[in-house]
């Protein structure tokens, strides 16, 4: 189970990822914004990333105007490793590297045909483990 968040700024492109998953067969569970009415990142980024915590959800993608804010807000987390990528490199990397479990994308930087190709890469590359773990072990 995916987790799917955004905040008014990513509300556009959240919905067009939703249908993107659906699509692909991807199940997901959307923790808001409902509009695109003006409302605060870190409340989103937070329930998203609660799911993942408690294990109701296995990953999240999170979606405000740059990736940037819910990025942030994410990564304060424990447990929570968040990556903002604007192209398939860094989403293929951050998974195979970083373990990353949490996704951040751009609405207004990027367009929903690139989003949703990070989003496949992101959701489909598995993590290599080894001296990764180390690292990521040194930070967690
Ligand atoms: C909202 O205007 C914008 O600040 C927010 O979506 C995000 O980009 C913050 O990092």
């Amino acid at each position: 189970m995916i987790a799917i968040a955004s905040d008014h700024a990513g509300f556009a492109l959240k919905e067009k990822l939703k249908k993107h998953l659906e699509e692909n067969g991807i199940e997901y569970k959307d923790y808001g914004t409902y509009s695109e009415e003006s409302c605060d990142y870190p409340v989103y980024a937070k329930k998203a990333c609660a799911a993942i915590i408690e294990g109701e959800c296995e990953k999240a993608i999170l979606i405000c105007g740059t990736g940037i804010g819910v990025s942030m807000a994410a990564n304060k987390i424990k447990g929570i490793r968040a990556a903002v990528c604007s192209e398939t490199y860094s989403a293929k990397y951050t998974r195979l590297h970083n373990n990353a479990n949490v996704l951040c994308i751009g609405a207004r930087v990027l367009g929903d045909g690139l989003a949703s190709q990070i989003a496949d890469v992101f959701l489909s590359t598995p993590f290599e483990g080894g001296k990764h773990q180390r690292r990521i072990d040194m930070f967690e």
